[in-house]
């Protein structure tokens, strides 16, 4: 290799796993980011984090990140040395338990709450690294059902109705009540999840009880919606500045659950099918992308997003939700979206990473101290 390839090569520390009822996704996700860094251009620490949020690094991180399932990975986690993290003297650099690691980018793969939401990209802020994916702001709005849903009524860009309660407002309407005002069949949530875990589809009183005991178990806030009736359509977008938005996706769902739920995500095989792109007429191709970057712009986000939507057979458009670490499993929508808009694997993480480094560059301009 030349001396000058050497230098452009880049270390990618990969931050998988994590405190998460997603982890299992986040170590699928991980070891297809992983394999698609190409060891000519970049060079790879990874950073294991285990259920109950431990770091791990170097050999126990692929131990974890090849072992795949949560109990083996709770088990290689005995007698081990605790990961320690902190900025390192020089720019980029990490110290990770007494040694120092020169780091050009972090790409945290964590889905769910503790990754998704804003706290390891607070830890990354006061590292000062720079990281793939929304900062701090976007990533805890976008986690956050109910302020999403806020902010995107504020830019005129329709969502489902609904109703957030706190935990201790648990008993302070009936089915009948929130029927009256969301209709027959609404969907229970915690405001704060993800992969369709504490989600319910409920049609009487004793599912609707059920139904939010179930999701207080994730989250101190939840959220009740109206059913939208529609298709259920996707579409991944990317940049900083000037955002793009892909081709859509489709989720056609066959699940006896009624929706796309754990199950039908991760489970059943034949739960949902996937179609990309979705069988769309061009002006809806063009509303839906237009609605996405919109979302995304609204929501603050930068780098990546995936951003899901309903679409209603009378062509009316409802954002359901957006995803700031979107899955990168083998069968994700985000990165086989950009495939079918002609930017593979391999290219998305590349860019991922230069986006990443352009929003670092230009932010670490701004002044922190009056001059
Ligand atoms: N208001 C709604 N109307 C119809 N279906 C919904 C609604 N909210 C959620 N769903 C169904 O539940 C699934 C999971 O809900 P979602 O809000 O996307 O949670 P998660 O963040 O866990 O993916 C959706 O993909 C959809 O199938
Ligand atoms: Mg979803």
């Amino acid at each position: 290799m030349s001396s000058e390839s050497r230098k452009s090569k880049k270390t990618i520390a990969v931050v998988f796993g994590g405190k998460s009822a997603e982890h299992e996704i986040s170590l699928l996700s991980a070891k297809n980011i992983v394999n698609a860094l190409s060891p000519e251009k970049y060079d790879v620490v990874l950073i294991g984090i285990n259920p109950k949020g431990q770091w791990k690094y170097l050999e126990e991180a692929k131990t974890l990140l090849n072992s795949g399932k949560l109990t083996q990975f709770s088990e290689s986690q005995k007698n081990t040395k605790d990961v320690a993290v902190a900025p390192g003297n020089e720019t980029n650099s990490l110290v990770v338990t007494g040694e120092s690691h020169k780091i050009d980018v972090v790409f945290p793969v964590l889905h769910g709450p503790y990754g998704e939401d804003g706290t390891i990209q607070g830890l990354l802020k006061l590292l000062n690294v720079p990281y793939v994916g929304p900062d701090i702001l976007a990533s805890s709005v976008g986690m956050d059902k109910e302020v999403m849903k806020r902010l995107l009524r504020d830019s005129q860009i329709p969502v489902a109705k609904w109703v957030s309660l706190r935990s201790h407002e648990r008993s302070q309407y009936s089915y009948q009540q929130i029927s009256q005002q969301l209709g027959p069949t609404v969907f229970v949530k915690p405001a704060n999840m993800g992969s369709s875990i504490g989600v319910h589809k409920v049609t009487n009183e004793s599912e609707y009880r059920k139904a939010i005991e179930d999701a207080f178990q994730y989250d101190n806030k939840i959220v009740i919606e109206e059913q939208i009736k529609g298709r259920e359509i996707e579409c991944s977008v990317l940049g900083n500045e000037n955002p793009r938005a892909s081709l859509p996706g489709e989720v056609i769902v066959r699940s006896k659950d009624g929706f796309y739920s754990y199950d039908a995500k991760y489970v059943d095989d034949n739960g949902a099918e996937i179609k990309i792109p979705a069988d769309l007429p061009k002006h809806m191709i063009e509303r839906v992308q237009k609605t996405a970057i919109q979302t995304f712009k609204a929501l603050c986000c930068e780098g990546m997003s995936r951003v899901d939507m309903f679409v209603t057979d009378d062509e009316k458009i409802y954002i359901n939700e957006i995803n700031t670490i979107p899955g990168f499993t083998n069968i994700s929508m985000y990165p086989k979206m950009w495939e079918a808009t002609g930017l593979s694997y391999n290219d998305l993480i590349d860019e991922l990473i230069r986006l990443a480094i352009q929003r670092f560059e230009r932010d670490q301009k701004l002044k922190v101290l009056k001059s």
